[in-house]
């Protein structure tokens, strides 16, 4: 699959880039997605290096390399960030929302020009797209990083929820959508418990998003949920002990 539209509004569309399936994916696979607003795109959690040829091409597609403007890189890793450095050779001028945590970073990446960076501070905030519609960089530190951003989509009613949901299913496995959350379940345990930091943190996250007119969750691994399994997917989050509420990690246990 190339690309996917999972939610199109007035001016307003969410796409899926590709590609989640680890047959397809060097290293971890992950999704990429953009959100393509008046004909402006933002991508969200752009990818590692070997993933940018399959994102440009197929983001290209549907808009020029110029009207590439911003990326949101949800936390540091190099799933996430890596690609950055191809996407400023290309679109020099693309804004990168990031936590204030994490922008003394770039540089390490030793990126092509001086990127346009929004330092997002800890409490979040809010993007008001070319068309007016807003998306929302809600916080979720330690979740798993400790400056940690996902993205709600007012007009699209979807959150793209970074690394919660990440689920790593063996070859064969993989689909765009979940379909049998019970059996998923089984794909995301053991990340969420050793990747998310603490449990409060997990709880006051549920707590904040609380409300939130949710249609679907997009996570940067694994499968969409939609429908009925967006509260399915909360309410297992809700019972989840994560991190060293789980366990102390290095004692042999
Ligand atoms: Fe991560
Ligand atoms: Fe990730």
């Amino acid at each position: 699959m190339d690309t996917v539209e999972i939610s199109a509004a007035d001016q307003h569309q969410f796409v899926w880039l590709g590609s989640g399936d680890p047959e397809v994916e060097k290293g971890i696979a992950s999704n990429q997605y953009a959100i393509i607003d008046a004909g402006e795109a933002m991508l969200l959690d752009p990818g590692g290096y070997h993933c940018f040829e399959r994102v440009f091409t197929n983001v290209t597609r549907l808009v020029k390399p110029e009207k590439i403007t911003r990326a949101l890189l949800s936390h540091q890793d190099p799933d996430v960030v890596a690609s950055i450095i191809s996407w400023l050779e290309v679109q020099p001028r693309m804004k990168l929302y990031l936590s204030a945590l994490w922008d003394r970073f770039l540089p390490h990446f030793a990126l092509p020009v001086s990127p346009d960076v929004v330092a997002v501070p800890d409490e979040g905030s809010t993007i008001t797209l070319s068309s007016g519609a807003v998306v929302h960089l809600i916080p979720a530190h330690g979740l798993h990083s400790p400056g940690n951003f996902v993205l709600y989509d007012e007009r699209a009613r979807i959150l793209f929820s970074g690394d919660l949901g990440a689920a790593l299913m063996p070859p064969g496995e993989w689909k765009l959508f979940v379909e049998d959350f019970a059996a998923h379940t089984q794909y995301m345990d053991g990340f969420h418990r050793r990747f998310l930091g603490s449990t409060k943190a997990l709880r006051a996250f549920l707590k904040r998003i609380e409300g939130l007119p949710i249609d679907l969750v997009c996570p940067q691994h694994g499968s969409i949920f939609r429908g009925a399994d967006v509260q399915r997917f909360f309410a297992w989050l809700g019972t989840l002990e994560v991190g060293f509420d789980y366990r102390s990690w290095g004692d042999g246990a």
